[in-house]
């Protein structure tokens, strides 16, 4: 049995099998979602609204209860990365706007050096004071792109890192509501991808 998701406002859309988290999902059609925690539902960056469809999907877990307040919950807005499609049918969703959920440390980062190039000469250097010698060098960094591996190596940490994680380690990190019944359906294991 399969689902057809589509994921607006771009139109992609696809089959995809039952037991696909959403987050997974709008991966495998190329959708970006981003995912600050990577995947522990500890943020809302991965946060999409269900528009059709919301009956085919996991209970709400813990982590989403926490992570979206009553009147994001009631705009049908789920956690990508903690909900499994259980169900076949026709689903439709929307990426949360970043105007509506937290920025990641690459959107602040990408917000910060924009402000700091349009910032007066006078006012760069107020900033940079403030800063304290080790930071002031990864932002510095960050901000001119320089090749030094110490700031690539913040830029990454800061960059939402974790995309390269084996699906083991992606596994773990599922919510607790749903390992159990993963052990027990091993063989849809097929469906998750990492
Ligand atoms: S990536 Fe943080 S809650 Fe989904």
């Amino acid at each position: 049995m399969s689902v057809n998701i589509k994921f607006e406002p771009e139109g992609r859309s696809g089959i995809i099998a039952e037991g696909t988290y959403l987050w997974d999902a709008a991966k495998r059609l190329g959708i970006y979602l981003p995912a600050e925690c990577e995947g522990r539902g500890e943020c809302d960056t991965c946060a999409v609204i269900i528009k059709e469809g919301a009956t085919l999907l996991s209970s709400l877990t813990e982590a989403e209860r926490e992570r979206l307040s009553p009147e994001r919950l009631a705009a049908g807005e789920r956690l990508a990365c903690q909900t499994k499609v259980e169900h076949s049918g026709d689903l439709v969703l929307q990426p949360v706007p970043v105007t509506e959920r937290a920025e990641t440390s690459e959107e602040a980062l990408k917000g910060f050096r924009k402000e700091f190039r349009e910032m007066s000469l006078d006012k760069k250097l107020a900033t940079l004071v403030e800063l304290e010698a080790v930071a002031m060098m990864q932002t510095l960094n960050a901000v001119f792109g320089l090749p030094f591996t110490m700031g690539e190596k913040v830029l990454n940490f800061m960059a939402g890192r974790g995309r390269d994680l084996n699906r083991r380690e992606r596994e773990a990190r599922r919510p607790a509501e749903h390992r159990a019944a993963t052990a027990e359906a091993a063989g849809a294991e097929e469906t998750h991808e990492p």
